[in-house]
């Protein structure tokens, strides 16, 4: 497992830390795409951050806004909800669906584990035109 595991109440408590809104989240927007660095998810320290096929996805309620996975994207693909470029907003709801039945149905896992790894992606993501350069 990637990064220390809290449990739920310590998460809560985590998320109430002062400066913290509990109905924002991190999102991992679309320069993740194909990247997958991954690097995010070992520094992570809920363990909120999940693989699918293209891309990592940031649980937005068990994301405690640490900001930590910020500071190691090496393609800066990690944003605070308010701070993400208009053209990137909509990987809020992609970020938040990969999660829900129409991808995974993982709901709320609790943290990272073998079991929630997936080559799947959120619909928006598998059709992500890749960058024809070389
Ligand atoms: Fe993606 Fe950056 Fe994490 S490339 S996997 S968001 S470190």
């Amino acid at each position: 497992m990637a990064g220390r595991a809290y449990g739920p109440s310590a998460r809560n408590a985590l998320r109430s830390g002062p400066g913290a809104d509990p109905a924002m989240a991190y999102v991992i927007a679309e320069t993740c795409i194909d990247v997958k660095d991954g690097e995010c998810t070992a520094v992570c320290p809920v363990d909120c951050i999940y693989e699918g096929g293209r891309m990592f996805y940031i649980h937005p309620d068990e994301c405690v806004n640490c900001a930590i996975c910020v500071s190691v994207c090496p393609v800066d693909a990690i944003f605070y909800e308010d701070d993400l470029p208009e053209a990137s907003k909509p990987f809020i709801a992609v970020n938040a669906e990969f999660f829900e039945d129409d991808v995974t149905g993982w709901g709320a896992p609790g943290g990272l584990t073998e079991a929630f790894r997936t080559d799947q992606d959120h619909p928006a993501v598998e059709g992500w035109a890749t960058d024809p350069t070389p």
